[in-house]
């Protein structure tokens, strides 16, 4: 069962942030998950809130921002005041950073209340310059976004990510092939047949509900908060 560490291991530094995925490689995590948005000057940047208050030292929209301004930021100082210089990661910066272990890197495209015009083509264009169409997944709530994404390269993976409490409106798993699913963690979700995609539920924090969700369900591994639980 893999274990993928959800921003990070963010229990054990700022969510997101290059210290975070260092230490799920550290504590041997098979992967990271992380959100991507785009600054206002179109560099996909790494951070899961759409504003930056609640883990920087600055204060409104990321896509205000030049991508220069944001690393400029603190963003770990939330978090602890050992973590004083961490910024704001580009995704070329965690590209190049893992291009040569062997973690799998989910990347949440987070356009799902805010739309980035152009942010599928510059993630992928990401994924071929480092040559990562083995490793990454693309996941999103944004399901055209995803739609997207599968017919601008079919080499992207793809993960279909819902919570079953939104309504999933535009049957894609009927339209893409989906290399993984991540459904919001509870068993009250059905494995779309005919498709052999792998589930990948989130967040599973406890031990007890991992050997839950193996048992009943055939999962691919779990999107934990808690890596160091599992490794
Ligand atoms: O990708 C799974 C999970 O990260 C989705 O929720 O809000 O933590 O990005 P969120
Ligand atoms: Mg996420």
């Amino acid at each position: 069962m893999l274990i993928i560490a959800h921003r990070g291991a963010n229990n054990l530094a700022p969510e997101n942030t290059l210290s975070s995925f260092n230490k799920a490689l550290q504590l041997g995590a098979d992967g990271i998950e992380m959100d991507v948005q785009l600054s206002r000057d179109g560099e996909p940047v790494i951070i899961h809130d759409e504003y930056l208050d609640r883990t920087t030292n600055g204060m409104g929209a990321v896509r205000d921002f030049n991508h220069t301004e944001l690393q400029k930021l603190d963003a770990g100082s939330w978090f602890s005041t050992s973590y004083l210089n961490e910024s704001i990661p580009t995704l070329k910066e965690v590209f190049r950073t893992f291009k040569s272990n062997e973690l799998i890197i989910n990347v949440e495209l987070k356009n799902d209340n805010i739309q980035y015009p152009g942010l599928e083509e510059k993630v992928i264009s990401l994924i071929d310059y480092f040559n990562l169409f083995e490793r990454v997944i693309v996941s999103s709530f944004n399901h055209n976004s995803l739609f997207k994404v599968s017919r601008l390269d079919s080499r992207v993976k793809l993960g279909l990510l819902y919570d079953q409490s939104r309504p999933n409106t535009n049957k894609l798993e009927n339209k893409v092939d989906f290399y993984t699913i991540h459904p919001h963690n509870s068993l009250d979700y059905k494995k779309p047949h005919k498709k052999q995609a792998r589930v990948l539920p989130w967040p599973v924090n406890n031990r007890e509900e991992a050997i839950k969700l193996a048992k009943s369900h055939e999962i691919f591994g779990i999107i934990t908060d808690f890596p160091e639980l599992f490794c």
